[in-house]
């Protein structure tokens, strides 16, 4: 996987992209991904983010947009539904120095969809439009979209809404090849994507399923610029070095790397959270990470930041007296 794109000045090399994850991509888990993956990871992108927050000057979704420099190139995605809104907060993403913004129409949620957002926007196109057009006028850094094939089986418009797109100047897409009403049910299908790849000229991304190398090769065909990555960066956080061929051991039986992976998460997070945000996203992480190991469940019934740790540590003290060497995340990096 050795493809890349350009968006003006920005070189998004390679193109894999950190799909952006709502209570998940957080600066501390995008900064994990790069930190586990070095020179593998093109892009991150922020959680999505309310523009009703935002224009509201709520200080978390402020907080939501802060990032440290070693994230670039680093993208923020903004949600929402009213004109003037979604323009005023593009321009705070703008200020905020980001290196682009994106707008999210594939949200499922009830609760986005309601209010006119996310994959709602995708059925009101004459209405998007008047979005895309404001934000483009407003900010001068690059403009995506990441979109969904369409609502529903019969209403899918996502090549409708891609010629719109870079009719009003945005310059490249992600498109998740299920509809609204799949959720994230059954296999997305990405020959949406490569149809629309073939029928635009600005850059079109992947985005659905992709764990491995082999399930990457498969679907970066034709045209598609590049992929993007979701659940799987969860699930195996080396997932961007094992895309692009490097020898990354099995989380399953190298219990010490795990531990490492997960100590230097806390670390990460704790820079950042409360202690009481902090037990949630980690809960996360282990979650989906440490699928097989004993002591997983006990973590994630731990309700605070110190049983967390304690566990942790019981773990790290069984480990050794096993003769495992449980170094620091950096080494476990290197030596994969
Ligand atoms: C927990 C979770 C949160 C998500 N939040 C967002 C989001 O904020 N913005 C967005 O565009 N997509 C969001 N997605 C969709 C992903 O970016 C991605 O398109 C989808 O998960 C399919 O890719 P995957 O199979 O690689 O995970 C989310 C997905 C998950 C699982």
């Amino acid at each position: 996987m050795d493809r890349s794109y350009q968006l003006r000045h920005l070189s998004i090399a390679p193109a894999l992209v950190l799909a952006p994850m709502s209570g998940v991509t957080c600066s501390p888990f995008r900064r994990l991904i790069k930190e586990l993956n070095p020179g593998h990871v093109g892009l991150v992108v922020s959680e999505f983010i309310s523009v009703e927050g935002l224009t509201r000057q709520s200080q978390r979704s402020r907080d939501m947009m802060r990032f440290h420099e070693n994230e670039r190139p680093y993208g923020v995605q903004i949600f929402g539904y009213d004109v003037d809104r979604m323009r005023d907060a593009a321009l705070m993403v703008q200020d905020c120095g980001a290196d682009l913004v994106d707008i999210n129409c594939g949200c499922p949620a009830p609760k986005v969809v309601k209010r006119g957002g996310g994959c709602e926007l995708m059925r009101q196109p004459e209405h998007l439009q008047k979005i895309i057009a404001a934000v483009r006028k407003a900010v001068s850094i690059p403009l995506t979209l990441k979109m969904r094939s369409g609502w529903c089986e019969e209403s899918q418009n996502a090549l409708e809404i891609a010629r719109m797109c870079e009719q009003e100047g945005v310059e490249a897409l992600a498109i998740h090849g299920r509809t609204r009403a799949q959720l994230y049910r059954g296999l997305a299908d990405w020959s949406v994507v490569e149809r629309i790849a073939e029928q635009v000229s600005i850059p079109v991304l992947g985005s659905g399923d992709v764990c491995d190398r082999a399930s990457a090769e498969t679907r970066l065909r034709g045209k598609i610029a590049g992929l993007f990555i979701g659940r799987a960066a969860m699930e195996n956080p080396f997932v961007f070095s094992v895309v692009r061929g490097q020898a990354v051991p099995d989380l399953r039986r190298s219990p010490a790397l795990v531990l490492n992976v997960l100590w230097r998460y806390i670390e990460l997070l704790r820079e950042e959270f409360p202690d009481r945000a902090v037990v949630g996203r980690f809960k996360q992480l282990v979650t989906q990470m440490c699928r097989g190991y004993d002591w997983r469940k006990d973590i994630c019934r731990a309700s605070t930041l110190a049983e967390q740790l304690d566990i942790i540590q019981g773990v790290r003290a069984r480990l050794e007296d096993r003769n495992y060497s449980v170094s620091s995340v950096a080494g476990c990096v290197t030596s994969c």
